[in-house]
């Protein structure tokens, strides 16, 4: 009787009942597996995915575990994570695709460097001989746009997998606004998520046709207070779905490199880690 009320209940709020469970819900509402917290958010260990070439590019890319009651739902989706300037070298940025593939997703993130990422943060250059203006001019949008173009050609063709998510970290939130503008350049993807984008220009946000959600640094140079503004006025204007969460006591950089012996640093990591999987979950499904 308790259960049959339970069943009910869960029912009634969109939840799906397992036989014999009652009260332990097999999916979650939509029937898309349960909901994520930030235990599967991994921040140093062991990378697990494997690297593939395709058109001389090098692609990380982690599969989801057919175990996972998430990974069914999503099967014909991708996350596309669009890296900061430390690329594949960076053991969190690999990690970041990691715990994406642990919420259900195929996880991919293409070497945006060519094999030559920079060495060190592009705010504090501690590097003498690593001159970030050279940097950035050489990585400029007529050099990265085809290596992201082929990386989505390379999730539709050879993955046939038709549904894509970005995900752009600092240099690549750039390019995570720049594969949803239209006309895109890129290929396209269905919705984007951006953690303190740097070099966004007011054309690139205005220019968006799909959903975008932004995780923002309370201190970051690169995407100051002011510009932050400027960003979700013009989202506003834009009309379209879009999401602006700041986190305080955060810098530049925290969605990947947070300082974990930082609670505020750690919070903000995990928490711009969930809102990306949840905008993800809601526009892709
Ligand atoms: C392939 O990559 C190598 C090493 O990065 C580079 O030297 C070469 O020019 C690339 N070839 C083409 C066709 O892009
Ligand atoms: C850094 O690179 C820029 C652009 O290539 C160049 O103009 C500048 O002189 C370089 N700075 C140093 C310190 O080498
Ligand atoms: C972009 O970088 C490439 C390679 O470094 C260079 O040849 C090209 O002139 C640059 N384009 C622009 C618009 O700066
Ligand atoms: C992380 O934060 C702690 C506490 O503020 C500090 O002692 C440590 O140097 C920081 N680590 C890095 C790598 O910045």
């Amino acid at each position: 009787m308790r259960a049959s009320l339970l069943s009910s209940a869960l029912l009634l709020f969109g939840g799906v009942v397992q036989a014999g469970t009652p009260g332990k819900r097999k999916n979650g509402p939509g029937g898309n597996g349960p909901p994520v917290d930030a235990s599967i958010l991994a921040h140093t260990g062991q990378p697990e995915g494997k690297e593939v070439v395709h058109n001389n590019i090098t692609i990380y890319i982690t599969l989801p575990s057919p175990r996972n009651p998430r990974s069914k739902p999503r099967s014909q989706t991708a996350v596309l994570i669009l890296t900061d300037v430390f690329g594949l070298d960076l053991v969190q940025n690999r990690l970041l695709v990691d715990s994406f593939a642990r919420a259900g997703y195929l996880t991919i993130a293409p070497d945006l460097f060519d094999g030559s990422p920079a060495p060190e943060d592009i705010n504090t250059p501690s590097n003498p001989s690593f001159n970030v203006t050279d940097f950035l001019a050489r990585h400029n949008t007529t050099v990265t746009d085809p290596i992201i173009s082929t990386t989505i050609s390379y999730i539709r063709n050879q993955l046939k997998i038709p549904k894509i998510a970005a995900a752009g970290y600092c240099f690549g939130g750039r390019y995570a606004f720049r594969v949803i503008n239209s006309p895109s350049v890129l290929g396209g993807a269905d919705v984007a998520f951006t953690a303190h984008p740097s070099l966004l220009t007011d054309g690139e946000i205005s220019g968006i046709e799909k959903p975008v959600a932004v995780a923002a640094a309370d201190v970051d140079s690169l995407l100051t207070p002011a510009q932050r503004a400027s960003l979700e006025g013009l989202l506003l204007e834009r009309g379209r779905p879009y999401q602006v969460s700041t986190y305080g006591q955060t810098v530049h950089g925290f969605a990947v490199r947070a300082n974990y012996s930082i609670a505020s640093q750690k919070l903000g990591k995990e928490e711009a880690f969930l809102q990306a999987v949840r905008w993800f979950d809601r526009f892709l499904l």
